[in-house]
């Protein structure tokens, strides 16, 4: 158990207990591991995609393994807006845990409904939009492709809230460091990054692709060292945005990668498949790595070495 350290981090406005959240779409609601985790002790967790309406998602198969990863096209199902915070909030608010709602529309103004409704809602710490998924046809990652539609949608959900704006950024767009410049321009109080990258596999028995949609996105240790680019590069163009880096984060080397390269938290995405107390087990490792190095999480924060 952790304990001994102060793992208190702060981004922007938001302050968390530790900094090791789970990604949005690898935990569910939170409420389905409660009884094998200490889910109020995860720093936060990022709650799967939520969209006014329900939606049904992609057709399966939804899901394959790849070589040190998966793909995944889910198509943001989920179980909308008035199913969350009526059936899932009050039990999650029950367990004491620091809940992200991430947050998925078609439009601009679906985007600013979701912000203004969760608004009101007791025991949300924040909001995640996406705008980097790369699995439906409308919203998604479309809006996250240029700065100009980014930060559009940023400044929607701003304006009709005083929660903290955590945007999602993709790794397909173009130009990444822009697209968080435009963001932050626009009111983000950090960005999380990365979402999935566009991937495909083939069975090459059938001849068909292996997932229902043909394409999806690619998660897991695949696509760390990616990630780690990114959040470098990021923090270094705007070293005073808040970064939460994702991408094959499973234990304390791993996590401690990307606070060197920049992020100031981290999120444990398809890790959890394989093992549920992957975030519980980083907290308690990070809390003796800290205590034996005498430091904090925030003091390694964009120290990698480079000369
Ligand atoms: C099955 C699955 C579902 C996901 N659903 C969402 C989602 O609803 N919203 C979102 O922003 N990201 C979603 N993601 C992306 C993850 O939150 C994360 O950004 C990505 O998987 C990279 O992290 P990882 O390599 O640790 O898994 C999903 C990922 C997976 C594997």
């Amino acid at each position: 158990m952790s304990g001994a350290v102060d793992l208190t981090t702060k981004l922007g406005p938001l302050t968390l207990a530790n900094p090791v959240m789970v990604a949005s779409g690898t935990y569910g609601y939170g409420l389905e591991y409660e009884n094998m985790v200490a889910i109020e002790r995860i720093g936060a967790i990022c709650v799967k995609g939520i969209s006014l309406l329900p939606r049904v998602g992609n057709p399966p198969p939804r899901v394959c393994e790849t070589p040190a990863g998966m793909l995944n096209a889910i198509g943001l199902a989920n179980i909308g807006y008035d199913a969350f915070v009526n059936d899932a909030m009050p039990k999650l608010r029950a367990r004491d845990a620091t809940v992200i709602v991430n947050t998925y529309g078609t439009s601009l103004e679906e985007f600013a409904e979701l912000a203004r409704r969760f608004d009101k809602i007791e025991g949300v710490a924040g909001l995640e939009i996406n705008i980097s998924c790369p699995n439906v046809k409308s919203g998604g990652m479309h809006f996250g492709m240029v700065p100009e539609s980014a930060a559009e949608v940023t400044r929607s959900v701003r304006n009709e809230t005083d929660l903290p704006v955590i945007v999602k950024l993709s790794p397909e767009a173009a130009d990444l460091k822009a697209v968080a410049a435009a963001v932050k321009d626009a009111g983000a109080d950090a960005v999380s990054l990365i979402n999935t990258i566009r991937g495909m596999s083939i069975d090459i028995n059938t001849r068909k692709p292996r997932l229902g949609n043909v394409m999806g996105g690619l998660s897991g240790p695949a696509i760390r060292a990616v990630a780690v680019r990114m959040v470098f590069e990021v923090h270094r163009a705007l070293p005073d945005l808040p970064i939460i880096g994702i991408g094959g984060i499973s234990d304390l080397p791993s996590a401690l990668e990307f606070f060197l390269a920049g992020a100031s938290a981290v999120q444990v995405g398809t890790a959890n498949f394989a093992n549920p107390r992957a975030a519980t087990d980083l907290i308690d490792t990070l809390s003796t790595y800290c205590e034996e190095k005498h430091l904090i999480p925030a003091d390694l924060v964009g120290k990698v070495i480079l000369e």
